[in-house]
């Protein structure tokens, strides 16, 4: 990756942080966005790669900025993308790696679940405007002749969602913590649908322009439980440092899909871990894809921040 720019969102701790000091190690420079990015972040993430020795074959050594943006916020991705724009970064790979488990069921300033908005929603907002405002090297215009490539965190989870409601996909009730990991899979299952489609519509002959994969990192021991409620956390970080492997592993196989000249002739493959699996039968369902990307194109023209379609 010596020489590529790379966005990767939230990477501030567990999944993120881990692949993000990896593909600092593989050279490539990068941009991290979470709603805590700051100095702070490229601090601890130079002083690891430090702490580590350079394994870098060659090249320069990688830069590292941290922006901030908040997904629970179209106006917050809206200033995200100005802010790309006005210093005239332009990216070969971006991980959407951020994501939430909330405890409950809370609307974001935009009106949505905002768990659907953080794991779903803002994604397709961000990943569509990248590539609209030409922030993405497509293999059309990339130097160096390889197509750009989007990876997406979602999950196992989304084969556990709830059906898909024949009215107002995006509307869902009040859920408190025993249903909060049910309309997770929801948010994760449309997350999983979109990439499916994102990658039909940029790739719709043989030739790959933009390389899209989909990965669950498997069950972890990160931050994703932080929003349970404060008298669970003892026993929640107990179960975890039991039960759960942390995020290096995972981290690696992320880090792989992001920059292997493997997937290069590859798009719309799915891994669990490092196993290749097909995506729910709901996510690779043609008609459900496209609903759900015009209704989500609909949503954000009503925000008032969806340009054309591809
Ligand atoms: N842990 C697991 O067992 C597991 C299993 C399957 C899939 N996953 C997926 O793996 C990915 C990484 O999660 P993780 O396990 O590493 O959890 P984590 O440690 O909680 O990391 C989540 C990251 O997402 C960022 N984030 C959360 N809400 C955000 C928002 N509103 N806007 C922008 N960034 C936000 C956080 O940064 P800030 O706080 O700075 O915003 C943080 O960097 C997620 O997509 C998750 O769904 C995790």
């Amino acid at each position: 990756m010596n020489g590529s720019w790379c966005l990767i969102t939230g990477a501030s701790s567990g999944l993120g942080f881990e692949t993000a000091v990896r593909l600092l190690h593989r050279g490539a420079s990068l941009t991290v966005a979470s709603r805590s990015a700051g100095p702070e972040l490229v601090r601890r993430l130079r002083a690891r790669v430090e702490a580590e020795g350079d394994r870098r074959s060659a090249g320069a050594a990688p830069e590292v900025e941290a922006i901030a943006m908040d997904l629970a916020s179209f106006a917050s991705v809206e200033s995200f993308l100005e802010e790309l724009e006005s210093r005239g970064r332009r990216f070969a790979t971006v991980v959407f790696n951020a994501g939430a488990v909330a405890s409950r069921a809370r609307r974001t300033e935009d009106g949505y679940d905002e768990m659907l908005q953080v794991n779903f929603l803002s994604n397709h907002l961000l990943a569509t405007r990248l590539i609209e405002s030409g922030r993405i090297e497509l293999a059309v215009s990339a130097g160096n002749g390889r197509p750009a490539r989007f990876v997406f965190v979602s999950s196992e989870a989304h084969r556990s969602s709830p059906d898909v409601p024949e009215a107002d996909l995006f509307e869902i009730g009040n859920y408190g913590m025993g249903q909060s990991v049910r309309w997770y899979a929801y948010s994760k299952l449309f997350l999983t649908a979109f990439t499916e489609e994102l990658s039909r519509l940029h790739n719709p002959d043989d030739r790959v322009r933009l390389t899209v994969l989909t990965m669950c990192p498997g069950a972890m021991r990160t931050g994703i439980a932080r929003d349970a409620p404060s008298i669970l956390q003892p026993l929640i970080r107990l179960a975890l440092r039991l039960a759960f492997p942390g995020p290096e592993k995972s981290a690696e196989m992320l880090a792989h899909l992001a920059a292997s000249p493997e997937f290069d002739s590859h798009t719309g493959l799915y891994f669990h871990l490092s196993t290749r699996k097909e995506k729910d039968v709901r996510a690779r369902d043609p008609e459900l894809a496209a609903r759900v990307w015009r209704e989500t194109k609909e949503v954000l023209a009503c925000r008032g921040v969806s340009s054309h379609d591809q």
